[in-house]
């Protein structure tokens, strides 16, 4: 995500692991084996620097985490730590006419509904939608759980929402014969019944949609597969044809499928290794005869950063910025010992020495990105943590561990 442009994306669906504290597993012989994840959560399973990147570009989320820790343990910060820097992303990505759809459980889901409003703001909060299904009962001293929560959230601006109806109830039915009672446009007040057939009920929160039977002929095997009806609906009401939609956790392709089928564009992420696969065996099939090209593999690059300006201008600039104060010490130090160039090969000028030019755009895309946020420092024992956490949004992980190797090289 962090290699996608700022406000590309319509819809964002996401079915996270929920912290359900199990390892999950494809059986074998299903179209899905192979296909594993673990939804376990310790403080090993996090960068720690995203912990920090958090106090910087969310207060109101690190909060929440911090509350989380207390009232729940590490398995729940750890979780939320997790969630909150991918929400952050999903927050940059998405349109501000855009939605999202974050799906999960009563495990997590009110902390995680605390996160969301810490960094969607709670006017963005739509609904809690409670998906409300069947399943074999367990052995229990509770009441069956048998729904899972999704929290629906908008952007800033007015967002694409088609109304869908659900069948008017038997009494209504019976009342009315089938026509449609609406309020009397003179008085506003009293109910009139037209001579129209009624459309049903406006959708309510609540969604009755089975889970996928073992014989059903959707299933593929994939560990909390979810089904198409489910995704279907979440789709047709928040997005219209040609727009984007993302699932950033898509498993085995089911929010792609009902994209697809809708004629959305779309885009998916996993970390399994057999996403790809997934999605286009399971695309292609439903596409069938004329399937036609499906994914393409390679990760997305940034272009909506546009020209990135000079590293020599830069540092003068922000050098200037911070009026030569070390952000690290908090001393004054003098321009020619000036530390932010270990991130660039001593080719161009930088103390790296490694000959990888890439590295060279780093600077100038950390500070294009937002040059008053990066750091300036000295030599000092405390520039490690300090840049390397405030370059932490702007680089993918690969950049990032490379840069805190090349700065621990320097020191
Ligand atoms: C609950 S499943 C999604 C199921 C999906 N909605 C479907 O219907 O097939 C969660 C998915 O998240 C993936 N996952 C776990 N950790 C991830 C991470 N850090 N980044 C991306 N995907 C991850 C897992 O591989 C798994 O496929």
């Amino acid at each position: 995500m962090r290699d996608m442009n700022s406000a590309c994306v319509d819809l964002i669906y996401l079915d996270p692991p929920f912290n359900s504290n199990r390892h999950y597993e494809a059986p074998i012989g299903s179209k899905a084996a192979g296909a594993a994840f673990k939804d376990a959560w310790t403080l090993d399973d996090v960068d720690v620097c995203e912990h920090g990147e958090l106090a910087d570009r969310n207060p109101a989320a690190y909060s929440v985490i911090e509350a989380a820790r207390q009232a729940y343990g590490k398995g729940m910060q750890s979780y939320l730590i997790f969630m909150a820097v991918r929400l952050l992303e999903m927050q940059r990505i998405l349109k501000p006419t855009g939605s999202m759809y974050l799906h999960c459980d009563p495990t997590a889901s009110h902390y995680l509904k605390l996160l969301m409003d810490g960094i969607f703001g709670h006017n963005s909060f739509k609904n809690e939608i409670v998906w409300s299904y069947r399943r074999w009962p367990s052995r229990s001293h509770n009441f069956q759980t048998m729904h899972d929560v999704i929290l629906f959230y908008t952007g800033i601006a007015n967002h694409t929402f088609n109304v869908s109806y659900e069948p008017p109830s038997e009494s209504y039915l019976k009342r009315f014969k089938g026509k449609t009672q609406v309020l009397d446009p003179e008085t506003r007040t009293r109910k009139i019944v037209v001579d129209k057939p009624t459309k049903g009920l406006p959708m309510r929160d609540v969604w009755e949609i089975s889970i996928l039977a073992g014989s059903s002929k959707e299933r593929l095997g994939y560990p909390t597969q979810k089904p198409l009806a489910l995704l279907d609906r979440i789709i047709k009401a928040s997005s219209d044809a040609g727009d984007m939609v993302l699932d950033p956790f898509c498993g085995c392709a089911t929010a792609l499928v009902a994209a697809d089928r809708l004629g959305r564009q779309w885009a998916g992420i996993d970390l399994s290794p057999l996403a790809i696969k997934l999605v286009n065996d399971r695309i292609a099939e439903d596409r069938g005869l004329w399937g036609g090209p499906t994914a393409l593999n390679a990760p997305p690059n940034r272009t909506d950063l546009g020209h990135l300006p000079s590293y020599r201008t830069h540092r003068h600039r922000l050098y200037g910025q911070q009026e030569g104060i070390c952000a690290g010490c908090d001393t004054h130090f003098p321009f020619r010992v000036m530390e932010v160039d270990h991130i660039l090969p001593r080719t161009r000028g930088g103390t790296v020495m490694g000959p990888d030019p890439s590295q060279s755009h780093w600077l100038s895309s950390l500070a294009h990105g937002g040059a008053q946020t990066i750091p300036i420092t000295c030599n000092c024992s405390a520039q490690v943590a300090t840049v390397a956490r405030a370059a932490r949004p702007w680089l993918n992980g690969r950049q990032h561990r490379q840069l805190v190797a090349n700065t621990i090289v320097l020191k």
